[in-house]
């Protein structure tokens, strides 16, 4: 059934095939229909599991970006995910970069966005969140709006993570789309030290004030050196971070070149950037010594690429690309085998 409605959305321009498909799930939330849904694509059980000290139905999630406002969050948590991401969100609304700015690079199962953080603002969001009937975990990643100098880009995700922190089952920390200018600087040196000592000491202040602790995970991307990857693996260990999301997408185009649409500027996903995700997870794994699970994302389109993240060092996996290509199969796939 899933190969018809590709080969219908498929006709549309990537962004517009994803809002349609945004507002079927919206729909499909809806409680009689979630029941229909389960009925015609079963709810897999999968095996939940205890990660930054949350209790996940199962270990299979949605990536951030497909539901960056929380507009479809029981329609995705029908599909059988253990936990959604939802964002990336910024203090303010914000239009993101002009248009056309999503393509697919059909060949090579692989997407290239340069969204620019696209979003109607936290509050909008938060809203969403109280909203929703979903029972797995939400988790909400936040980012800096895109005129904000990046010397205050501190502000916007304090700013985030105190609307937040209520709400969400972990908050993702999102330094590394490649589609806000220098938001990657972020990852690194002074800006990076700073900015999680301010994160570390807000999140105390937070969990003293809700008499609960939200951990706080942080998202890197996968064009790193290895100078660069140890030091952010030290800087999150000395900094006593919860989690890392391992990886955004890549400005890469080393698996591509040549295809329709490789030259577009923004971050590459999908199954070009499964081997590249992979090896950062390995590595990061032999830094980080088990003192830091690792969410594992970038490519994952079946079982076996799911379990050689695993093999990596990733405790949870997200998914998004594989799902445009797969359809909700993969995700019940997923959670029936990855343990
Ligand atoms: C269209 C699109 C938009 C995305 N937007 C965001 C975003 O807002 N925040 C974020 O942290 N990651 C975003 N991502 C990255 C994904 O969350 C994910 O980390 C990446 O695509 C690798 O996983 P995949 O290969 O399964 O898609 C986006 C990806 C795509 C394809």
């Amino acid at each position: 059934m899933y190969n018809l409605f590709r080969q219908c959305i498929f006709q549309m321009d990537a962004e517009t095939a994803h809002n349609f498909t945004l507002q079927c799930l919206k729909f499909a939330g809806h409680p009689l229909l979630q029941t229909l849904l389960k009925s015609v694509i079963g709810t897999p059980k999968g095996l939940a599991k205890t990660v930054m000290g949350v209790r996940f139905p199962n270990p299979i999630g949605l990536a951030a970006g497909a539901d960056k406002n929380g507009d479809a969050i029981d329609g995705f948590g029908a599909l059988g995910f253990g936990f959604v991401e939802v964002g990336t969100v910024t203090p303010l609304a914000q239009d993101g970069n002009a248009k056309p700015r999503q393509f697919r690079l059909i060949e090579a199962e692989g997407i290239i966005n340069r969204n620019g953080f696209n979003n109607n603002g936290i509050d909008y969001l938060i809203e969403n969140v109280k909203k929703a009937r979903y029972r797995g975990v939400i988790g909400i990643n936040i980012g800096k709006n895109k005129q904000t100098p990046l010397e205050h880009g501190k502000d916007d995700y304090i700013f985030c993570l105190n609307k937040a922190y209520n709400y969400a089952g972990y908050i993702t920390v999102n330094i590394s789309s490649p589609n806000t200018p220098d938001l990657r600087q972020l990852q690194y040196g002074d800006y990076f030290d700073d900015l999680l000592q301010s994160i570390k000491l807000r999140q105390a202040i937070l969990a003293d004030q809700y008499n609960k602790y939200v951990p706080i995970a942080v998202k890197i991307a996968p064009d790193l050196s290895e100078a660069e990857l140890v030091q952010i693996a030290d800087t999150l260990v000395r900094h006593k971070m919860d989690g890392v999301i391992a990886t955004n997408t890549t400005i890469s185009r080393d698996n591509v070149t040549g295809l329709k649409n490789a030259e577009e500027q923004g971050g590459l996903s999908g199954k070009p950037l499964q081997q590249k995700s992979t090896a950062i997870i390995k590595r990061l794994n032999e830094e980080l010594k088990g003192q830091i699970p690792i969410i594992g994302s970038g490519g994952i389109d079946g079982v076996q690429n799911a379990q050689e993240k695993i093999a990596a060092g990733a405790q949870l996996l997200q998914v998004y690309s594989g799902l445009i290509y797969h359809g909700p199969k993969l995700v019940k796939e997923l959670v029936k085998t990855i343990k």
